[in-house]
């Protein structure tokens, strides 16, 4: 069963973000306005493979059954370690795993991985094929439109198609331009053409600067099959409404209840990552940024939460 077939055009997806979407973020987007698919933060497939980093790696891909439709992404350079992960993920119940081929992070890129496998094709398609030989699990891509100049796109995307994955996501940037400068959107129908000319049954998935849900209709009329949201999640916890509504103080303040209340029944990391969350919550109404500045200077979650019970 193909993972990806079961959704009709115009689907939405949370973007996988390191430090973000973890499982309490996850829930707090899922009880805001639910995206029709989920992706986990990215797990190095070297911490899978070593008895060492294993532990760390499963905290990772930990998630609540109610968050299904979940896709667990990983990514690497090593194509044996690839399969041993997504062997691992399937059988942690996940339908479905992402190859993570476009991070810019110069740390990742340094190993050879995220964006850099734009720089190694060959390995690129040893990895995807790797991961599409463990049986029981469907295999998307997420990647750039290149490594330095936008026009990479075709031979790189070729490549890839070439391998047809269940889904690719394209986040219309190159690797050089980080999230410098505006989603290039004039690609699509080229990248409409070229995948449903090597490989039509690949979902197409935009990425890049889109703020919500009800954006899906300018890309699917232009041949793409679904969207997917990163930060636009911070601007508005929302965004994955198909209707749009005002919400009020009192709904972002329960938001940000939530979360704490997760963070702790998960026991996820130390506080201070948490407050870069209060932006969200803590926004768009009046006093909102003394609100905020009192928050930054809290320690625990109990303290957050005795300011905001107080309003
Ligand atoms: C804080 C942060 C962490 C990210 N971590 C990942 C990641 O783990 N895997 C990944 O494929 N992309 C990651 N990204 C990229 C996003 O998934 C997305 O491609 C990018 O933000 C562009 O989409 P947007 O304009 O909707 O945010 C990250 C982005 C941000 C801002």
């Amino acid at each position: 069963m193909n993972f990806w077939s079961k959704f009709s055009k115009g689907f939405t997806c949370l973007a996988p973000m390191e430090g973000v979407t973890d499982i309490a973020f996850r829930q707090v987007v899922a009880k805001a306005a639910r995206p029709d698919i989920f992706f986990t933060e990215f797990t190095n497939v070297n911490s899978y493979s070593s008895e060492k980093g294993r532990p760390n790696a499963l905290e990772r891909l930990k998630y609540e059954p109610s968050e299904q439709p979940i896709v667990a992404q990983i990514w690497g350079k090593n194509p044996e370690m690839f399969a041993e992960t997504v062997a691992a993920v399937r059988d942690l119940g996940f339908q479905a795993v992402d190859i993570n081929m476009g991070c810019p992070d110069r740390h990742v890129v340094a190993t050879g991985g995220g964006s850099g496998l734009i720089r190694t094709p060959e390995l690129a398609v040893e990895i995807l094929r790797a991961a599409q030989q463990v049986k029981g699990i469907t295999v998307s891509v997420k990647t750039r439109l290149g490594y330095t100049r936008t026009d990479e796109w075709k031979p790189w995307l070729s490549t890839l198609l070439g391998e047809h994955p269940a889904a690719l996501t394209i986040h219309l940037r190159t690797k050089k331009e980080m999230s410098k400068v505006d989603a290039h959107y004039d690609f699509v129908p080229e990248i409409v053409a070229l995948k449903n000319e090597l490989s039509p049954e690949t979902k197409l998935i935009i990425n890049g600067d889109i703020k919500s849900a009800t954006e899906a209709q300018k890309f699917i009329n232009q041949g793409a099959d679904g969207i997917m949201i990163g930060r636009g999640v911070f601007q508005n916890p929302f965004c994955f409404e198909r209707e749009p509504k005002e919400h009020s103080r009192e709904e972002l303040l329960d938001l940000m209840r939530y979360h704490l209340d997760l963070y702790e029944k998960y026991d996820l990391h130390p506080y201070d990552p948490l407050k870069h969350f209060y932006k969200i919550y803590i926004n768009n109404f009046p006093g909102a940024s003394d609100l905020r500045a009192e928050l930054m200077q809290t320690k625990t979650i109990a303290e957050a939460r005795a300011i905001i019970d107080k309003l």
